[in-house]
């Protein structure tokens, strides 16, 4: 079996992780002292389907602690930086529809924003 050049592995798996065409990232706290780690796990497994089906260009990253350790699970939205607190799978689907897809923050789950010195879109 031929071996695969390092470099054209590593495009692979830029391309496979979608670097070039996102728009945003999507990072996901799954506990597990913000919350259980099974409903972590629970709307992990949502926003990737959900992702999928979509076909939205975002990346996605889950991760084991954002050091809030409370009010989760948690996602963050970048660029924008919009922090949503408590993100059930049913309140994924509203912020997949409003947020990703619509392109207006859900206000009432907003928790905080910073958006790492990129100026926030404003919605009007
Ligand atoms: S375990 Fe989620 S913020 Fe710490």
């Amino acid at each position: 079996m031929e071996e695969i050049p390092m470099l054209e592995k590593v495009l692979a798996g830029l391309n496979k992780a979608g670097v070039v065409p996102a728009q945003k990232h999507l990072f996901v706290c799954i506990g597990p002292d913000c919350c259980a780690s099974t409903e972590g796990e629970v709307l992990w497994e949502r926003i990737k389907a959900r992702v999928r089906e979509t076909g939205l260009s975002v990346m996605r990253t889950k991760a084991g602690c954002f050091r809030v350790c409370v009010g989760g699970p948690w996602l963050v939205v970048y660029p924008e930086g919009t922090w949503y607190g408590a993100v059930t799978p049913e309140r994924f689907e509203v912020i997949l529809s409003e947020h990703l897809l619509g392109g207006v923050p859900v206000e009432r789950w907003v928790v905080a924003r910073n958006s790492l010195g990129t100026p926030a879109p404003q919605a009007d």
